[in-house]
């Protein structure tokens, strides 16, 4: 299968993604990594994995429209079977979200319906949570509203602050979404009208996270 990731940072998932499509355990390769920040530290990351890597970057564009329009435009070329958002942190508009309808996932750092958007862990820990988590969940028109495929959950322990769980979140992203990719390419895990579908089963919400 051919995978495009779009990044717009450190894109340490990303990288993570791609180790487990170079050593097999995602029967899938890495066709580009596209960020829409030209300083992206995950950019060189992508090409010191020997990834095609590139920018296009959202502020040589007048509108969202224009930008996103390109942006399809580009994926699509790549003929990708699957379309991985790794920290891309952009909004994207239909016109995106439709040309890649049922094969666009996303990783949302808090256990979705909860803590759409962004600051999801200052969030968390404000309103003193005692757990918080991470979700895998494919895009559709709805900003992180999406079905969710899998989570994964972390405690909240006295005195954390956002640096702590973050990097315990990151472990646990570093787990599920190479897991979920690689149901995908293995045909096993497909949107429905009725929702999200694992070897033949509907999932709950929260899905599961047998391998
Ligand atoms: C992750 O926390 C992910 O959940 C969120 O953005 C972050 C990306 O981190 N969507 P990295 O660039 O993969 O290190």
């Amino acid at each position: 299968k051919r995978i495009v990731i779009l990044i717009s940072g450190s894109g340490s998932n990303m990288v993570n993604l791609a180790e487990h499509c170079k050593n097999g355990s995602i029967n899938a390769d890495v066709i580009a990594v596209i960020s829409n920040r030209a300083d992206a530290a995950g950019l060189a990351k992508a090409e010191a994995l020997g990834l095609l890597a590139e920018s296009l970057p959202h502020k040589d564009f007048a509108t969202r429209e224009a930008y996103d329009e390109r942006l399809t435009e580009l994926v699509a070329g790549y003929q990708p079977d699957l379309v991985i958002l790794a920290g891309f942190m952009r909004i994207l508009s239909p016109v995106f979200v439709n040309a890649f309808n049922g094969r666009l996932l996303n990783i949302h750092p808090s256990l979705l319906p909860k803590y759409k958007g962004i600051h999801t862990h200052q969030r968390a820990l404000e309103a003193g949570d005692k757990e918080h988590g991470v979700s895998v969940h494919f895009v559709t028109q709805e900003l992180d509203g999406g079905p969710v495929i899998l989570q994964a959950k972390v405690p909240v322990f006295e005195g954390d602050e956002i640096d702590d769980l973050q990097a315990r979140v990151h472990e646990q992203e570093y787990r599920i979404y190479p897991l979920v990719a690689r149901w995908f390419c293995a045909e096993r895990l497909q949107l429905t009208a009725e929702g999200v579908m694992l070897d033949g089963q509907l999932l709950g919400l929260q899905g599961y996270a047998a391998d």
